[in-house]
């Protein structure tokens, strides 16, 4: 079996975090969006991975490399342009030769038993096989209508209410949907949509399986599921130390604390939080839950909850920082000090302040 792993598209809606690096390479408690399902595909066996470039590739190849010291080979497959994950499977035709592949997004995160599914899937004689959850706003996913137990029909953000059995990011294909999106025509979003191929393929007598998620699945399209994918992941957070915590540091819950990384005193932890290498934590200072800390950042004096801090950052001021994401190499200081006495921003194109 191969895998495919989505990581082209634009990420308009995460801008502008993605105007200066790809989406997929997002920390989610601090490991690459990409790496979860690229990790998922390693657990069920498959040791040859075709990896979707778009446009914006940075940090993608430097992290995957030739896959080698993942034990598995990557191959990179250019979509310049994002027209359509039925249309990434197209060009990824010579890659997948005559084998059954998984298609993974990039931006998908789940947790369910996706090598158990792989197995099924691969002893059974299904053409395609999808993983399905319930969601309360279908008309931004993929939808299927299921009768006695089987795949009736599928449409893609439908506009009228049909089922709120959302399509999950992972597919199971075999090489006989490439027929079915040669033929295909673009949506009205001008995309070739799987959801159309997989319709299709149901048309032509098809055998579809399905699969309901059992734990949980997140499509981390816009900043507000990025967080939320932060804290699903974070749940199952174990304690473990590699940097100092010094005395008189306040600790509760699940912490990881990353190698050269320090917390000093009269600072508070409140798990589940994870801090990369080489950051700090002054006095005061009180950092979660439900927080992520890259590396070499800096919080002094300030609280932060339901974050992610990127690689890089200082936060150093008295303020009180909840539901933020914030980008590389950035400063947060106290405008206390400064001589106007008022706000001061240096911040990029589409970026978004709450005071
Ligand atoms: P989307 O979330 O549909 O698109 P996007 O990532 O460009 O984001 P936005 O809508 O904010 O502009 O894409 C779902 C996943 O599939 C994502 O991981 C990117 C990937 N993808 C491709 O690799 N090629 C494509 O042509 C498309 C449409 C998506």
């Amino acid at each position: 079996m191969k895998g495919l792993l989505l990581a082209g598209g634009h990420g308009t809606r995460l801008r502008p975090l993605t105007y200066t690096g790809n989406k997929h390479m997002l920390p989610i408690a601090n490991k690459p969006m990409l790496m979860y399902g690229f990790d998922q595909m390693r657990a069920s066996g498959i040791r040859e991975i075709g990896v979707i470039l778009g446009p914006l590739q940075e940090g993608i190849v430097e992290a995957l490399e030739d896959g080698s010291k993942f034990g598995v080979k990557v191959t990179y497959i250019a979509q310049p342009e994002p027209k359509g994950i039925a249309h990434a499977v197209l060009i990824s035709k010579e890659f997948v030769g005559d084998s059954p592949f998984i298609v993974h997004l990039g931006d998908n995160l789940l947790k369910d038993n996706i090598p158990e599914f792989a197995r099924e899937f691969l002893r059974s004689e299904a053409d395609a096989s999808v993983i399905l959850t319930r969601v309360n706003d279908p008309e931004r996913f993929g939808v299927v209508l299921l009768e006695e137990g089987r795949i009736i029909k599928l449409i893609e953000k439908p506009k009228q209410y049909i089922s709120d059995l959302a399509l999950a990011g992972v597919y199971f294909l075999r090489p006989t949907i490439f027929p079915i999106i040669e033929k295909l025509r673009p949506s009205r979003r001008n995309e070739l949509e799987i959801t159309d191929a997989i319709q299709k393929l149901l048309d032509l007598g098809g055998k579809i399986t399905y699969h309901e998620v059992s734990g949980w699945w997140k499509d981390t399209g816009r900043p507000e599921d990025i967080l939320e994918a932060n804290q699903l992941v974070l749940k199952d957070l174990k304690t473990s130390i590699g940097g100092m915590i010094e005395h008189g540091v306040t600790v509760s819950g699940e912490v990881e604390v990353g190698e050269g990384t320090i917390v000093h005193s009269g600072a508070t932890l409140r798990g589940p939080i994870v801090i990369g290498d080489h950051s700090e934590i002054g006095d005061g200072a009180s950092v979660g839950p439900n927080t992520s800390l890259g590396s070499h950042v800096r919080i002094l004096g300030a609280t932060i909850e339901n974050s992610i801090v990127l690689d890089g950052t200082v936060v150093d001021c008295r303020e009180r920082i909840v539901d933020s994401i914030i980008g590389k190499n950035s400063r947060i200081i106290s405008s206390l000090t400064s001589p106007s006495g008022g706000r001061r921003f240096v911040v990029g194109e589409s970026t978004f302040v709450s005071l």
